[in-house]
């Protein structure tokens, strides 16, 4: 397929192997993969290694089945100095009857790091699209929410110090 530097696309045929007791497939194998297609789009798109900083939104609403074929569209959101939001839509596909579901959308927060493991600077993505312009003022939101969440989880955190 022929996608711009930011963007790429996965496609995994769910095997036996991936079931979990229910004869479905088991949650962690799907992440596993999440995080194998967000590596790739980062690290591609930065040409740097990348470490996961931060998974948002996994939500399993529908199950996925053994011997669909799930797709993964992963694009660069938004870019920091070093770090990027990658949001990866996850569609499955029965094979004999070709319905497609979409089954999960997720974005990972990828820090790009030098050979010292230092983050390190990546490109400025420009937004060029109403799609990708949506995208990333959506990203732009959801990152000033994770720094809000973060501070109030750290109040929480701190012991309650009695003035009196
Ligand atoms: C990701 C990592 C390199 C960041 O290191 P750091 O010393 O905090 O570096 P910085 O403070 O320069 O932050 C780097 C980027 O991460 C972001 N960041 C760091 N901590 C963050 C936090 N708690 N919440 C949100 N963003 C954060 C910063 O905003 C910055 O983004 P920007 O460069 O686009 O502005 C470091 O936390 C790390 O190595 N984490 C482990 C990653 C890993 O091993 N993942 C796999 C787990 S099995």
């Amino acid at each position: 397929m022929n996608l711009p530097a930011h963007q790429l696309s996965m496609t995994v045929l769910m095997s036996p192997d991936m079931a979990n007791f229910s004869g479905n497939v088991h949650g962690g194998a799907i992440l596993k993969l999440l995080d194998q297609v967000a590596y790739a789009c980062a690290s591609r798109y930065a040409s740097h290694y990348v470490v996961t900083l931060s998974v948002d939104q996994v939500m399993f609403l529908q199950p996925i089945h053994v011997g669909e074929l799930v797709t993964f569209l992963a694009s660069v959101n938004h870019t920091g100095n070093s770090s990027m939001e990658i949001g990866i839509k996850v569609v499955a596909e029965d094979i004999r009857s070709q319905v497609v579901r979409h089954v999960n959308s997720c974005f990972f927060t990828m820090v790009a790091v030098d050979d010292d493991r230092k983050p390190a600077k990546v490109p400025t993505l420009r937004p060029f699209s109403p799609d990708e312009k949506r995208r990333w003022d959506a990203a732009l939101v959801r990152k000033q929410v994770r720094q809000e969440l973060a501070q109030r989880y750290q109040q929480v955190r701190q012991p309650v110090v009695d003035e009196a």
